[in-house]
C-alpha cells in the first residue's frame, strides 16, 4: 500500500494549460514559534491538532505524488521544525532520493529550530534549504517576528553551515521597514556564501496592519541597488519561481520573487498541500480538492490518484494579486501559513 512506484501505468500530471506539475510544497502544521507581521495577526487560532493529517498520511501523499512524477519537496508551514517528530517524515522521504524518482527534498524554515535539527536533515539527504531572514538587526527582528530571537536563528545559521547544509535566505521586502538593509542582507548572504531571495509582500489572509503600508515593489529595490552593485543576469533556474542574478561585486546570486510586479504563473509547476491534506492548486486562488477524504477511503491509493487527476483539472491560470489602499480584503483568507510558503 502506498507505494506504487513501481507501477508504470500511473500519467505524469499536467493542468489544462499544458504545465507539467513536478513540485510539490507540503504544509506540514500551520503553527509558528514567530508571528510575523506580514504574515500572521499576533492572536492566531490554530487548527486543532486532531485535524492534521499524521506524518504516515502525510509520507502516504508524497508518495503518490511521486509516482506521477513530482521531482521536488519542499516541507514547510507554519514552522515545519517545530511539528512534533518531524524527523520521521524527511527520513521516510529519503527513500525516493535514494531510488532516483526526487531529485529534491528541502524545506522552508524560521531557522528557530536549526540549531537542534541541521545535522538530522543533512543525514536524511536533505542537501539545500531556505531559511527566512527579513534583517540583521535584532530590535527589527523582534518588530518583524514579534516573537522571534535573531540570536537563535543565527545559531542555526552555524549549525546548517557546519552540517554541510547549503543555504538560501528568504527576505521579504518591506516599506519603511527592512528596505534601508537590503545592502547589508545582500553582504550578509553572500559573505557567507548563501544566495539571498527577495520577496515581494503577497495579500495572504488577514494580519493586523494594513498590506499596503508594508508593500514594496521589488522593481524599486532593484533600481535602488544599482547605485551600488552590479547585477548581471544568469540563467540560474531552481525550479521556484525567482528570477536570479549574480551581483558581480560579490559573486553571490540575488533572486526576486515578484508575485506583484511581474507575474510568473505561465511557468508555475506546483501545487500545494496543506496539513489537513486539502490540495491547494494556486497560492492566490482558492481552487482546491480534498485529498484526506479518499486517502482515508481504502488502503489502495487508487481514489487518491483519482482526487489528485481532479485537482489537475481545476489548477487555475494565475493569481490575481493586488495590492493598494482600496483593495480591503486580501486576494484569499488563508494566511501563508496554511498554504505553505
Ligand atoms: N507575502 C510574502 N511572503 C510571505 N511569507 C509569509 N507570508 C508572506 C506574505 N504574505 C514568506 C515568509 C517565508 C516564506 C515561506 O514566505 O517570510 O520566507
Ligand atoms: Fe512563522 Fe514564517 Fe509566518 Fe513568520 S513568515 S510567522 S516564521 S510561518
Amino acid at each position: 500500500m502506498g507505494d506504487q512506484l513501481n507501477s508504470p501505468l500511473l500519467p505524469a500530471l499536467v493542468d489544462r494549460f499544458g504545465r507539467s506539475i513536478t513540485y510539490l510544497r507540503v504544509s506540514v502544521t500551520d503553527r509558528c514559534d514567530f508571528r510575523c507581521v506580514y504574515c500572521m495577526s499576533e492572536h492566531m487560532s490554530f487548527l486543532p491538532r486532531r485535524e492534521l493529517l499524521t506524518l504516515e498520511e502525510l509520507d502516504r501523499i508524497c508518495t503518490a505524488f511521486v509516482a506521477r512524477g513530482v521531482r521536488k519537496l519542499r516541507i514547510t508551514g507554519g514552522e515545519p521544525l517545530v511539528r512534533k517528530n518531524i524527523m520521521w517524515l524527511f527520513e521516510a522521504l529519503a527513500r525516493h532520493l535514494q531510488s532516483g524518482q526526487l531529485d529534491e527534498l528541502t524545506l522552508t524554515t524560521n531557522g528557530s529550530q536549526l540549531k537542534r535539527f541541521a545535522k538530522e536533515l543533512k543525514a536524511a539527504s536533505v542537501e539545500r534549504i531556505n531559511v527566512s531572514l527579513d534583517t540583521l538587526q535584532p530590535d527589527r527582528f523582534r518588530a518583524i517576528t514579534r516573537w522571534g530571537d535573531i540570536g537563535t536563528v543565527m545559531e542555526g545559521l552555524d549549525a546548517a553551515d557546519a552540517a554541510g547544509l547549503k543555504v538560501k535566505i528568504n527576505a521579504v521586502a518591506l516599506k519603511g521597514t527592512n528596505e534601508d538593509e537590503i545592502g547589508d542582507l545582500i553582504t550578509f548572504a553572500h559573505g557567507r556564501g548563501y544566495d539571498l531571495t527577495l520577496i515581494e509582500t503577497m495579500p495572504l489572509g488577514e494580519i493586523d496592519g494594513a498590506r499596503h503600508d508594508q508593500y514594496l515593489p521589488l522593481s524599486i529595490v532593484r533600481a535602488r541597488l544599482l547605485d551600488r552593485w552590479t547585477l548581471e543576469d544568469i540563467p540560474h533556474q531552481t525550479g521556484g519561481p525567482a528570477r536570479y542574478v549574480r551581483v558581480r561585486e560579490t559573486g553571490g546570486r540575488l533572486g526576486f520573487i515578484t508575485p506583484m510586479t511581474h507575474n510568473f504563473c505561465e511557468s508555475c509547476n506546483r501545487v500545494r498541500l496543506t496539513c489537513t491534506g486539502t490540495l491547494y492548486m494556486c497560492l492566490g486562488q482558492e481552487d482546491a480538492v480534498d485529498l484526506r477524504e479518499p486517502l482515508r477511503a481504502g488502503s489502495s491509493d487508487a481514489a487518491l490518484h483519482a482526487a489528485i487527476d481532479e485537482a489537475m483539472l481545476l489548477k487555475p491560470k494565475g493569481h490575481d494579486f493586488v495590492i493598494d489602499r482600496r483593495a480591503g480584503r486580501p486576494a484569499v483568507a488563508r494566511h501563508m501559513s496554511v498554504t505553505g510558503g
